[in-house]
């Protein structure tokens, strides 16, 4: 079971080998595939979506499906090779491998043996178990992979009476990051049985320690980083790397990279009204460092010291980094919580990025950068909590950088907020890696075609390249093309998710604008916005729609352009509950209805898209 690719497979690189199997960046026939699996399909339908008969949705859960589930979450390395015209997996390939929820994971960095991290799997509060709702991925300059952790909370359960238990400020950092006391868990893992291997699902103090080693009061503190693993070698060991900061994790995408200078590393909070990250190494690039004999040990020279910025953007089109320091004034002297040390502004980034006044954005999803202007694009994929008179601290008001807030109709159903999303780019200053200002605009906003031009098409997008909801977001380095991926649920009355390419200009490419939100007790909000030059037929087009129910997620390329492997995630995932027992039933049944597999039971998988002509894709 641990040795089966995961399931909701998401992020995903491509590491070329040799034809004698050693570690590559420029081979074009052999590699390995690394990848995310984020979660599994809603639970009660992944009774059926994972368990042959059907499992059991009611607690306590057998521990025998708490075991599946939990080993189909983690990352894969997968074997692939091109056989003639075809790709292929190799299931023996000795490079294959499964990292789980059991598996033994280092926390590095600043977070490492720190207070918030003692528990009772790791008393000295340097280790965890597993990486859990791996979701958009990176590739450092030495050739090793990046996952992101985002929707880790939910998996966590806390007591209804854990507040009070704790009686200190954890309580504040638990809520920040979306724990209430009395939540449940998402799948109810910690119900499967005594063994430790359970218990730390749940995060209720209940240890008569002072510290936490004797509980798992502090486990989700051990979840939410960027971690890298050299998918080349599976004996050296993978490292949550926390001077990255903890957050919900997209992708990691370094800047430019420039021997002499520190590196950049760009990210973003998926989460309503979070922030954008930008970290910067302590260490200079060297060139030498782009082919190391060692390179986890590369991995801790650039990513273990440095600094944690994150974004503001200002209305006049330029925008700041933040440094989120310990010796900041606004985040020593925060009255919302009482930082110990570095550590712990690194463990509670969202927190820290309160104190200093970042901008709260529209959803951060992935990030890259333009493989010539070195420009910075972040997909924001939507957001139902930007209103033009927010009510309550969880809405915010169209800024700058969000400025859209409007009604879309599904049907009959009313959506509101910025429905469709849109994806900002950051034009670095003068210092680039290390810049502490920006200027910026919007490349795209997502909207129906006939959606009003003048407040909410604000790209001019035609029925051929009008896309929702932008998720997966990668620069093909082979090719330049801007590969957007849609995970949409707002204009799937009328399209699948969907991938696009896109071929974009540079920040002030395009026009200012302003949207006028008149306000129910008068007056207007003016808010000033910029605009990238519209899309035209030769610099946008639609270029696949997924099956029902999925979202298009994964891109990985061979460093020639030439196979290009996309992630096809949850098909059939809308699937109502009445139905799933019968698999004729299911909304979807891809692959199987495109002749893989006998089942009829929906699976995400991994495609890979060649020319019949040998060309590079997108061309
Ligand atoms: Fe897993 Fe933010 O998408
Ligand atoms: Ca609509
Ligand atoms: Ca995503
Ligand atoms: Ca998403």
């Amino acid at each position: 079971m641990e040795n089966r690719a995961g399931d909701h497979h998401d992020g995903m690189e491509f590491f070329p080998l040799s034809s004698t199997g050693s570690a590559s960046t420029t081979a074009n026939d052999r590699g390995l595939l690394a990848m995310n699996h984020e979660a599994t399909t809603d639970e009660k339908l992944s009774s059926f979506f994972v368990h042959a008969n059907g499992g059991t949705m009611s607690l306590p859960r057998p521990a025998a499906e708490v075991d599946k589930e939990m080993a189909l979450h983690g990352l894969s390395v997968v074997e692939v090779r091109r056989n003639g015209g075809k790709w292929e997996y190799l299931k023996d390939s000795g490079f294959n491998r499964r990292v789980h929820q059991q598996t033994d994971v280092e926390l590095s960095g600043p977070v490492r043996g720190n207070a918030l991290v003692i528990t009772r799997y790791s008393t000295g509060g340097t280790r965890i178990r597993g990486t859990l709702n791996n979701c958009g991925t990176g590739k450092t300059p030495w050739n090793t992979y990046l996952s992101g952790e985002e929707n880790w909370a939910g998996y966590f359960t806390r007591a209804a009476t854990d507040d009070a238990a704790r009686g200190d400020k954890s309580v504040v950092s638990l809520k920040r990051y979306g724990r209430d006391q009395g939540a449940s868990s998402r799948h109810g893992w910690e119900t499967g049985g005594r063994d430790d291997k359970y218990q730390r699902w749940n995060i209720s103090k209940t240890g008569a320690s002072n510290d936490g080693s004797d509980d798992y009061r502090n486990e989700m503190n051990g979840m939410g980083y960027i971690v890298e693993m050299d998918a080349y070698d599976k004996t050296r060991p993978i490292k949550k790397r926390t001077a990255l900061g903890r957050y919900a994790h997209e992708s990691a995408a370094f800047g430019k990279v420039v021997v002499g200078q520190p590196l950049a590393v760009y990210m973003g909070d998926d989460s309503r009204n979070e922030y954008i990250f930008k970290y910067v190494s302590n260490a200079v690039w060297s060139a030498a460092d782009a082919a190391p004999a060692d390179r986890i040990a590369t991995g801790d020279k650039y990513l273990d010291s440095g600094r944690l910025y994150v974004a503001k953007f200002a209305a006049d089109g330029t925008g700041q980094w933040i440094e989120l320091s310990i010796a900041n004034p606004l985040i020593a002297a925060y009255a919302g919580y009482k930082f110990a040390d570095q550590a712990d502004v690194l463990v509670n980034a969202r927190l820290a990025g309160d104190a200093v006044g970042a901008t709260r954005m529209d959803r951060p999803e992935w990030c890259s950068v333009h493989p010539t202007t070195g420009e910075v694009y972040f997909s924001l994929t939507n957001n139902s909590n930007r209103r033009a008179e927010p009510s309550g601290s969880s809405q915010a008001a169209p800024d700058a950088a969000n400025p859209r807030a409007y009604t879309d109709m599904k049907g009959t159903s009313t959506q509101q907020g910025n429905v469709n999303g849109h994806i900002i780019r950051v034009r670095e200053g003068t210092a680039g890696a290390a810049a502490t200002g920006f200027t910026w605009d919007v490349y795209l906003f997502g909207a129906e075609a006939g959606a009003a031009a003048a407040s909410v098409n604000l790209s001019g997008l035609t029925a051929d390249q009008d896309f929702s909801s932008p998720d997966g977001l990668a620069f093909s380095t082979a090719t330049g093309i801007c590969w957007i991926q849609t995970d949409d649920g707002a204009y799937t009355d009328v399209t699948n998710c969907m991938m696009l390419a896109g071929v974009p200009g540079q920040v002030g490419d395009g026009r200012k604008l302003t949207l006028n939100y008149p306000r129910a007790n008068g007056g207007t909000l003016s808010v000033d916005t910029y605009v990238g030059k519209a899309a035209t037929p030769d610099t946008l087009k639609r270029f696949l729609v997924g099956p029902v129910g999925s979202e298009i997620t994964g891109i990985a390329e061979t460093p020639d352009g030439k196979a290009l492997f996309v992630n096809i995630q949850h098909p059939g995932e809308n699937t109502a509950s009445s139905n799933v027992g019968d698999p004729a039933r299911y909304t979807s049944q891809w692959p199987s209805n495109a002749g893989y597999g006998a089942g009829k039971r929906p699976r995400s998988a991994t495609i890979v898209i060649t020319k019949n002509d040998g060309g590079r894709i997108g061309t």
